[in-house]
């Protein structure tokens, strides 16, 4: 490339660490790394920042639930993502946390920044307090009837049933989450942020970022519901950075979460020869700068974000590129269907570049939520990525190693075939620069047919039983395996360690975007290992079970802890003798039981199968819970729980009752 590179900050939204990374939160990791590599690999200077967004209620409650600080509980999950992140191959400049001594001074300059510029006011309002728990409640805390269509158990800001919008104190019957008491109503001093005044100028920058028209039509919206100013404080107890002047006061998370863009780059500044944090955010910078985020936190960085900095004397993002939601199956994640997978259970089972090429595939520019449908990822890796792509250089490659002692061709035999390949350059370009992933992907996939094609017509396999052919067959090999490398060079944003294997197959030392152009010719190439293999139907089907079993309870369930002696009461439990214990074909896990309670005979599946041999257990005793309802599973209906101690894996132990135990007998 002859211009002057461009200078690029990017970003994709710093994750919650309270939970573990999902196949969810990987279509927005997966979609900017590959915009970043992309324009690396053109060689322009771009910068991948992001971080661990640690702060808020969430947050603190979980810790304090877990008996730990919010500190270790951000600390373990923030490992977790760093370490999924680099096993996908999401590759960060700086991947740093908004619980930051940076973060801490940038928020602090612009709170005061905004302050004195009249943009922060404070103004008493009323909210919903919990007594018992000593704190005011966030409204996703509060639960009640919905004052509009009177469905119960709504949450506090939104009716799931008919889509009413209020506030916690507008529910009928308002309990607190935290306590299950009713909350009162208590006066506070808060912050805010003069969001109503910034409609022109928030107009005015929305019309040169270069929005995505979807993305217009709902800022289109709020302008015409009219924009509120935004409460920015938070009253103690708060995870979170205290107020500059104030006792117990708090920023509430969204103000400084998208601080933490500015604080992981300038982390990354203050360790870099060279790089200078106002080059990238005075208002006159040269650079851009992108965020990118999924739909649901748009309002977010569109308006508050946007205007914050705007306000307080910084450059506004050149744009926001916002994506969909991941469906999986063509319905919501689900964790009794084993489709919440989480990033560590598909790295246990199957290959990153398979994800990554799928999700490819599937990406554009718009907030369309995109499927992640199980058997078509399956179908369209082997298909594509081993019957077509891997599948031109495995059969070119032997005959060059074994006939040719590796050694390429000095010209081409099909330079105006090689040039259709070349050509394709600015096209497949312009598709990533535009995140019209799917439309790159489909160009190479097309190209890479064509390749075949070439291949099948020549078949260097027939040729190369004559003799006198053997010539032919070095230049079609050396045909085909520049068409591969010049569609491995345009998917290595995509699937960058397959390419590097590729390149180091190739005997190069690194590719840039525009060696896709130019033949490689004369060299000698280095032993060819297979670089993928296809997947089965059975890794994903184990990653499903791994999901389903390893599924962590709902959030509402765990809130509250405790159960009553009534509820207790309700819990029916027998002795029962184990009667058979066979395995259960297609689970690892789990052996059928058949059990002796007394009155009658039943069929229990157990997770066992780790820690006990079925002959072992006919005859003992064990306790079952007799009066759960029959569940229906993959592999026949469950009629009943055994009851067992331990982590799980091998160390799980039935409690096994003592001799003189008779099926049927209640346990008290
Ligand atoms: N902490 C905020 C972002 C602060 S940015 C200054 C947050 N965190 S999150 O962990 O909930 O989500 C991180 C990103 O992952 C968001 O952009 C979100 O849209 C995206 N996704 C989370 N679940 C997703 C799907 N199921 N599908 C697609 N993207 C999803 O929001
Ligand atoms: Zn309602």
């Amino acid at each position: 490339m002859s211009e002057t590179p461009r200078k690029i900050l990017v970003t994709s939204a710093l994750p919650y660490v309270n939970g573990s990374p999902h196949m969810g939160h990987l279509v927005e990791y997966i979609q900017t790394d590959i915009w970043v590599r992309f324009q690396k690999l053109l060689g322009n200077d771009c910068i991948y920042v992001c971080a661990s967004d640690a702060h808020g209620t969430p947050i603190m409650l979980k810790a304090r639930e877990q008996g730990i600080t919010p500190e270790e509980l951000t600390a373990g999950y923030s490992k977790e993502f760093k370490n999924d992140f680099a096993d996908f191959n999401i590759e960060f400049d700086n991947f740093h946390t908004t619980h930051s001594p940076e973060n801490e001074a940038l928020v602090a300059g612009m709170f005061e920044r905004l302050r004195e510029t009249g943009d922060i006011y404070t103004r008493t309002i009323e909210q919903s307090y919990d007594e018992k728990e000593g704190m005011f409640l966030p409204d996703r805390f509060v639960k009640g009837t919905c004052p509009r269509c009177k469905s119960e158990d709504q949450y506090g800001d939104a009716c799931e049933v008919c889509g009413a919008t209020y506030s916690p104190e507008d529910l009928i019957d308002p309990v607190s989450v935290l306590s299950g008491t009713t909350p009162v109503k208590r006066e506070s001093e808060h912050y805010f942020f003069r969001l109503s005044e910034y409609e022109d100028r928030l107009r005015d920058w929305m019309s040169h970022a270069a929005l995505d028209k979807n993305v217009v039509a709902k800022l289109d919206e709020w302008f015409q519901a009219g924009l509120q100013d935004w409460d920015i404080s938070r009253d103690a107890p708060y995870f979170g950075f205290r107020i500059p002047g104030t006792e117990n006061k708090y920023f509430y998370v969204w103000l400084d979460a998208p601080v933490g863009y500015m604080a992981s780059f300038k982390h990354l500044c203050d360790r870099t020869d060279g790089l200078e944090f106002d080059d990238y955010w005075d208002p006159d910078s040269d650079a851009e700068v992108f965020h990118f985020i999924g739909k649901d936190i748009m309002y977010f960085h569109t308006l508050f974000w946007p205007a914050v900095l705007k306000g307080s004397g910084y450059r506004q993002p050149t744009s926001v590129y916002a994506h969909g939601f991941l469906t999986v199956n063509g319905q919501k994640m689900s964790k009794s269907r084993g489709t919440f997978i989480k990033a560590r259970t598909y790295l246990d089972n199957l290959h990153p570049a398979a994800l990554r090429y799928y999700y490819a595939a599937k990406l554009g520019p718009t907030i369309e939520d995109i499927d992640l449908n199980l058997e078509d990822f399956v179908a369209r890796v082997n298909s594509d990525l081993i019957g077509k792509l891997v599948n031109i250089a495995s059969r070119c490659a032997g005959f060059i190693n074994k006939k040719f002692d590796g050694r390429l061709t000095d010209s081409l035999p099909d330079e105006s075939l090689f040039a259709e390949f070349a050509a394709a350059s600015g096209t497949i370009a312009g598709h990533y620069e535009k995140r019209e992933y799917s439309k790159a992907m489909r160009l190479v996939m097309a190209l890479a047919d064509k390749a075949n094609r070439y291949i099948d017509e020549y078949k260097p396999w027939v040729m190369a039983k004559d003799e006198a052919s053997l010539p032919d067959v070095q230049r079609v090999c050396t045909q085909g395996l520049n068409m591969f490398r010049s569609l491995m060079i345009y998917l290595s944003p995509v699937i960058p360690t397959v390419a590097e294997d590729a390149r180091a197959f190739l005997n190069e030392d690194a590719w840039r975007w525009d060696d896709a152009s130019e033949p490689l010719l004369g060299s000698t190439l280095q032993k060819f290992k297979p670089l993928l293999t296809r997947i089965e139907a059975d890794q994903v089907q184990r990653m499903v079970e791994q999901s389903r079993e390893t599924a962590p309870v709902a959030k509402e369930e765990t809130q509250d802890d405790t159960i009553s002696i009534d509820d207790f009461m309700k819990v029916d439990m027998r002795i029962a003798k184990i009667e058979k214990a066979e395995p259960v074909e297609g689970a690892d896990k789990l052996l059928a039981l058949t059990l002796d309670v007394g009155d009658s005979q039943r069929q229990v599946f157990a997770g066992i199968k780790a820690a006990y041999a079925p002959d072992a257990l006919v005859g003992r005793h064990v306790i079952v819970v007799a009066n759960l309802a029959p569940r229906k599973m993959r592999f026949g209906v469950s009629e009943g729980m055994v009851l067992a101690a331990g982590p799980g894996g091998e160390d799980i132990f039935l409690l096994s009752p003592d001799d003189g135990a008779k099926p049927g007998m209640r346990v008290k």
